[in-house]
């Protein structure tokens, strides 16, 4: 597969806005403490380099859920690690996503968040592919909107191969 690979955002352009999106954020909540909720795998790179850059209080947890099977949405998003209730109650948390395709995971999220009664939740998604949605929904902080194509890298991954290049490439259909 490596020589159907171009990269669609490089090194440099990745941490230049993800900086950007720190600083969003903590403009946004100021001094309250926010929960940064990253959805294993793919949101693993993004969540860690966003908090490096995050300078005001905050707190980690993670939630897993899956919905792919190589380049296929199954369309069912199933909780594989749920969340403690005690951990969402009353804080304010921003789930953190690689990437939001149909909108399923990220709406699915959010709603079953919304029933341990946070103080607020939003989503930081990395990646926008606006032209796949199949339900509607807009996440609160997207660092690229992108064409629909299928990309890798930095946490992305094609049947969990090619997580760990630090850019995003994008597999070429020929
Ligand atoms: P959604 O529920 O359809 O919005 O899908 C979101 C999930 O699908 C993301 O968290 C990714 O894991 C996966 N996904 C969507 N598009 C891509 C892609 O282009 N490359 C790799 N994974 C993707
Ligand atoms: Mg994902």
């Amino acid at each position: 597969m490596e020589n159907k690979m171009e990269i669609l955002i490089n090194k440099e352009d990745l941490q230049k806005r993800i900086k950007e999106i720190a600083e969003e954020i903590r403009k946004d909540y100021k001094d309250e403490e926010v929960v940064f909720c990253s959805v294993l795998k793919g949101a693993v790179f993004f969540t860690v380099d966003l908090m490096k850059n995050y300078e005001g209080p905050c707190l980690l947890d993670c939630v897993r859920v899956s919905s792919y099977e190589g380049e296929n949405s199954t369309g069912n998003v199933t909780l594989k690690l749920p969340l403690k209730k005690e951990n969402v109650e009353g804080k304010n948390i921003i789930i953190v996503e690689d990437i939001v395709d149909t909108g399923r995971t990220l709406k699915y999220l959010t709603e079953y968040l919304k029933e341990f009664n946070p103080k607020s939740v939003k989503t930081c998604s990395l990646l926008d592919k606006k032209a796949r949605r199949v339900v509607e929904f807009d996440a609160d902080y997207v660092g690229f909107s992108i064409d629909d194509l299928f990309v890798i890298g930095y946490g992305l991954d094609y049947d969990e191969k090619y997580r760990n290049f630090p850019y995003i490439a994008y597999v070429k259909n020929d």
